[in-house]
């Protein structure tokens, strides 16, 4: 590998951006107020009968984003792609793959949204492209191209093995050989999805023109895919084993990723990407990071910006009860910056679905902790109607990630099925057939049932949405904590001399909650006693919630 200076070294006249101080209600910028909403385009509506989503689909299901009331939009990647990471591997940053529709679709989706109010953000795969893409043709194609060195090449070992240890995340060795050159190429992913060399400043400067690209076009923000890998130590030393790694430890997951993830150079490359987004008025950079809380809060930069909102997962990650829920809760605002505004995560395209973890009863009350606690709430669609896990037969297996590393719940098609708008025939995603099974629940889970019962999960969503808009010390007040026992998960949050007061009962008992003082109920999770007024102690039901506006 080549070697290159440090990036960006900031000088006189360049001075740190400080973040910004405790923001007020109407201070706050749209990505602090708002609540997102990832689609998978895939996923969410067929247009031409093909079984797979596309652009032209999602604009027929436009209204359901404006009836549910979300803020904006995370798209997960639209861009040419040969589908072997469903999108995730790119032959074309700036071109629109002909499975989703076309560029004109997609500029109509983005004037269509803005028109109701939504933005959208698009993802940004900055680690790799695939292995079609003309990019690396040309870095293949010999030694001497202008292009070998933007992608990460490495001699043999002397016994012409790999040149280290190293393992891709999806298998096997992360190096490929290449009998034409004679090196091997790195892919933290697939082989088929060739890592880019982020130290060569040609391939930051042409990243940063895909970023201004999509921006020309009215994209509100980028969520930037596997920030943390962009790096890899240039000794190529090898990572240790994983000392908590036994055999139930997926193979790729057996080492410990000191030498490939989260390295400095990254974080400068991340640095130096959010001002390319500063060059325009009110972006938002998002970013997936390395999963560890203790990490993430590194991932907002304090001096030098990185990321508006590193994702973040814990809800997804902790045990399902209220002191775990306290202590993770804790965890994660104790481990980011003081002034860093918060998000929390409770679906994704990666993620198994929480209900089925949690159940349905309990979803509702995840739906509750989401929309009420202080950050940028991010949810997965068919989340809004309580999708769970789908089983996925052996012949119908698509994930690349499982059909590498079967055999350890990594297969990621349970939570990627089909949303589902009706009972008709493939829950009216498509007139085709479904890329993936549609599951056996449909015809009691799905848009159309939910959305004419005022009391369902997705009613829920919608409520507490709005409530979130109308109350302004749901979004931007304080976040107080009380102390949460006997399964009562007890928050509130303050604002300018406004109090409510969160109670969850995280569990299926009846359970008696002290408050500080009496309050008028704005919602509960069985959406049956708006407006009802309680004492200092009243009683929550098995799995309920509530919101109290507390008098003060
Ligand atoms: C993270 C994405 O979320 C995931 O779906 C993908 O497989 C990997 N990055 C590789 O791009």
């Amino acid at each position: 590998m080549h070697r290159y200076p440090t990036p960006f070294a900031r000088g006189e006249d360049d001075p740190a951006r400080p973040l910004p101080s405790e923001p007020q209600a109407e201070t706050l910028k749209w990505w602090q107020r708002a609540v997102i909403y990832e689609i998978a385009p895939i996923s969410f509506q067929d247009s031409n009968g093909d079984g797979k989503g596309d652009l032209p689909g999602l604009i027929q299901r436009i209204d359901h984003l404006t009836w549910l009331g979300v803020d904006a939009v995370w798209l997960t990647p639209v861009y040419t792609s040969p589908m072997l990471d469903f999108g995730y591997d790119i032959t074309d940053f700036c071109a629109i793959d002909p499975l989703f529709g076309t560029l004109e679709n997609f500029d109509q989706f983005v004037r269509l949204l803005h028109a109701r109010g939504i933005r959208l953000i698009l993802d940004f795969v900055a680690n790799h492209t695939s292995d079609s893409h003309s990019w690396f043709a040309e870095s293949r194609s010999s030694r001497s191209n202008p292009k070998r060195d933007w992608y990460v090449w490495a001699d043999p070992a002397p016994d012409g093995g790999p040149p280290n240890n190293w393992l891709s995340r999806f298998g096997g060795s992360a190096w490929e050989w290449e009998t034409k050159t004679r090196q091997y190429y790195y892919h933290a992913f697939l082989r088929e999805q060739p890592d880019l060399n982020w130290r060569n400043p040609e391939v930051r400067l042409a990243m940063a023109d895909v970023l201004r690209f999509w921006m020309r076009r009215g994209v509100d923000g980028f969520r930037v895919d596997a920030s943390a890998v962009l790096a890899e130590d240039e000794l190529l030393r090898d990572d240790p084993p994983d000392p908590d790694a036994d055999e139930k430890t997926p193979p790729p997951q057996r080492l410990k990723r000191i030498f490939t993830d989260d390295r400095r150079e990254s974080m400068a490359y991340l640095e130096e990407m959010r001002k390319v987004i500063d060059e325009f008025d009110d972006r938002v950079l998002l970013g997936e990071v390395q999963g560890k809380t203790d990490r993430i809060g590194h991932f907002y930069g304090e001096e030098r910006p990185r990321f508006h909102l590193p994702l973040n997962f814990a809800l997804l990650d902790t045990p399902w009860d209220a002191l775990s829920l306290q202590a993770n809760i804790d965890a994660y605002l104790n481990a980011i910056p003081e002034n860093a505004w918060p998000d929390w995560v409770i679906g994704a395209h990666d993620k198994h679905r929480i209900a089925s973890k949690i159940g349905q009863s309990q979803a509702r009350v995840l739906a509750m902790l989401v929309l009420t606690l202080k950050g940028t709430p991010f949810f997965f669609a068919g989340d809004e109607i309580g999708m769970e896990q789908v089983a996925i037969p052996p012949e119908c297996i698509r994930d690349p990630f499982e059909k590498l590393v079967g055999g350890y719940g990594l297969n990621r098609d349970p939570e990627r099925v089909p949303m589902r708008w009706n009972e008709g025939r493939n829950g009216g995603f498509t007139s085709g057939d479904p890329w993936l099974p549609m599951g056996h629940d449909v015809a009691e889970r799905n848009v159309e049932k939910l959305k004419v019962d005022p009391r369902s999960l997705l009613w829920l969503y919608r409520r507490l949405i709005s409530l979130r808009r109308s109350e302004p010390t749901l979004a931007a007040g304080d976040y107080l904590p009380l102390r949460s026992r006997h399964g009562l998960l007890v928050y509130k949050r303050v604002c300018a001399g406004n109090e409510i007061l969160i109670a969850l009962n995280t569990g299926h008992e009846p359970r008696k909650l002290e408050s500080p003082s009496a309050g008028t109920v704005l919602l509960s999770t069985y959406v049956d006693r708006d407006g009802e007024i309680v004492d200092q102690s009243t009683v929550l039901r098995p799995d309920e919630g509530v919101i109290l506006k507390l008098r003060t």
